[in-house]
C-alpha cells in the first residue's frame, strides 16, 4: 500500500557551516584553508562602497596569514547587471582563483555565486544556461559568503538575481549556489547608513513573512526560522537604524536576516518580491525600499487568504496582539508603519515613479511567475495595477 503524503512531508536544505561572532572576520583564513585546501588565490567579490567603508583590510589580512593571495574584484553594482557578473568571471579565470568569497550585500554575494560556478575549470557553462530553477547541474569553486548588510539572506540561499537587458531581473535557483560556509560578523555592519539599514532590514522581514505564508513548500522548519527571524528583526530594526553602533541590535539583525534567508530558500517568496522587482529594474530603487513600498498593499490584498497566518505573526511581532482578523490587521498596520518610522519614503510618487508608468510596472510584474505562484492569493495584472495605484 502506498503511503499517503502527510501535511508534514517536506524537504529542507541549508548551508552546513555558519561561523558567527563580532570580529569573526579574522577566521576567514582558516575557513578558506579548510574549504579550499591547496588553493593559491582567492577571488574576493565586493563593491566600491564596501571597499571605501574600509571593511576589507581584516579579511585580506586573514587570507594573507593563511598563505593565500587575494584578488579583489570591487566592480559589483547594485542589482548587478549580467555583464558585470561576466566580467568578474573573466577576472577570476585569469587569476586562476581556487576559491571565491562574496563580501558585501546581496549584490556582491550573488555575483560571487555566479563567479564560483562559471569560473570552475570543468564547467563549460554560459550564464543564460543557469537562469531558472535547477536548469543545469553545475559544479563550482569553493565558496564562502560574508554579508555586510543584514537583509537579503543571500549568504544562505541558492538564489542569485541578475539584471538582464535594460530593466528585467532574472533569477537563478540552483543547489550549486549554496555556499560551503558563511561568516557572520556584526562588526562589519556597524557603519551601514540608516537608510540602508532600514531598507535591507525590511527586505529581511519580508522574506520571513512571505516564507511563512508561501503557498508552496512552507514547512515546519521554515516556519520556525521565519518566526524567530521576525522576532529578532522586528525587535531590533529601529534600534539599529537609530544607533548604528548598537552591536546587540546589529547582531540581531544579521542573525535574523540569515534565518529569514534559510526560511525563504525553502519556502519561497511571493508577490511582494514579484511587484518589487520591476521597481528595481525600471526605476533603480534599492531592493529593500522597493519591497517596503509595496509591502502594506500586498499584505492587505492577501489578508483574505493569509489572515490567520498574519495573526500568528502578530503574536511574534507585537506584545499585545489580538487573535484572528484583528491581529492580522494589527500586523499589517505595524509593518506599514515601520517603513515610515525607519525613515523610508512610503509612496511611489516620492521615489521618482510617475502615475503613467504604473501599467508598465504591472505588466513587468506578471513576468515574475516563479514568485507569483507562491502567493497565498492568486494575483493577476489588474490586481498588480491596483496595488501599484494604492502604493502611488
Ligand atoms: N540571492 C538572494 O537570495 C537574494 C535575495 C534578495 C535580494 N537579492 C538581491 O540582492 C541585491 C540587494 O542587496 P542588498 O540589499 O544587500 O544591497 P547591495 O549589495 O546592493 O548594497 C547596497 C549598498 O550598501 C553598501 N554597503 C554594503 N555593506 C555596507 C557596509 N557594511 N557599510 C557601508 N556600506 C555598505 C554597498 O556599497 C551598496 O552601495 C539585489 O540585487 C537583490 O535582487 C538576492
Ligand atoms: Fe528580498
Amino acid at each position: 500500500m502506498q503511503a499517503t503524503p502527510s501535511a508534514q512531508d517536506y524537504a529542507f536544505q541549508t548551508v552546513a557551516h555558519v561561523e558567527a561572532g563580532a570580529g569573526a572576520c579574522s577566521r576567514l583564513g582558516e575557513l578558506a584553508a579548510r574549504y579550499a585546501p591547496g588553493a593559491r588565490t582567492a577571488m574576493l567579490v565586493t563593491d566600491a562602497g564596501v571597499r571605501k567603508a574600509g571593511l576589507l583590510e581584516p579579511a585580506l589580512q586573514a587570507l594573507r596569514a593563511a598563505g593565500l593571495q587575494a584578488q579583489v574584484f570591487d566592480g559589483v553594482q547594485a542589482d548587478p547587471p549580467d555583464h558585470v557578473a561576466l566580467f568578474a568571471c573573466t577576472q577570476a579565470r585569469e587569476a586562476r582563483a581556487g576559491l571565491v568569497i562574496g563580501f558585501g550585500g546581496g549584490s556582491s554575494m550573488d555575483v560571487a555565486k555566479i563567479v564560483a560556478c562559471l569560473a570552475h575549470p570543468e564547467n563549460r557553462l554560459e550564464l543564460p544556461q543557469l537562469y531558472g530553477v535547477e536548469s543545469v547541474r553545475a559544479q563550482r569553486l569553493p565558496l564562502l559568503q560574508v554579508p555586510t548588510t543584514a537583509g537579503t539572506g543571500s549568504e544562505v540561499t541558492r538564489v542569485a538575481i541578475v539584471t538582464t537587458g535594460a530593466t528585467t531581473k532574472s533569477g537563478i535557483v540552483n543547489a550549486a549556489l549554496l555556499a560551503d560556509a558563511v561568516l557572520l560578523d556584526a562588526e562589519l555592519t556597524r557603519g551601514l547608513p540608516p537608510a540602508v539599514t532600514a531598507a535591507t532590514g525590511i527586505d529581511a522581514m519580508v522574506h520571513a513573512i512571505e516564507a511563512y505564508t508561501s503557498a508552496r513548500r512552507k514547512n515546519p522548519m521554515s516556519d520556525m526560522l521565519a518566526r524567530e527571524a521576525l522576532r529578532l528583526l522586528g525587535g531590533s530594526l529601529l534600534r539599529a537604524v537609530d544607533d548604528g553602533g548598537d552591536l546587540r541590535a546589529r547582531e540581531d539583525m544579521l542573525r535574523g536576516a540569515m534565518l529569514a534567508g534559510m526560511a525563504f530558500d525553502n519556502a519561497p517568496v511571493a508577490a511582494v518580491h514579484a511587484l518589487a522587482y520591476p521597481l528595481g529594474g525600471i526605476h533603480h530603487l534599492p531592493h529593500g525600499l522597493s519591497n517596503a513600498l509595496v509591502l502594506p498593499h500586498v499584505l492587505r490584498f492577501n489578508q483574505p487568504a493569509a489572515g490567520e497566518l498574519y495573526a500568528e505573526l502578530a503574536q511574534v511581532l507585537l506584545p499585545r496582539a489580538e487573535p484572528g482578523d484583528a491581529g492580522a490587521h494589527q500586523m499589517i498596520e505595524h509593518m506599514a508603519g515601520l517603513g515610515a518610522r525607519s525613515g523610508l519614503p512610503t509612496r511611489l510618487r516620492d521615489c521618482g515613479v510617475e502615475s503613467g508608468g504604473l501599467a508598465l510596472l504591472a505588466r513587468e510584474a506578471m513576468g515574475q511567475q516563479r514568485l507569483l505562484q507562491n502567493n497565498p492569493r492568486p494575483l493577476n495584472e489588474a490586481d498588480a495595477l491596483a496595488i501599484y495605484q494604492a502604493a502611488f
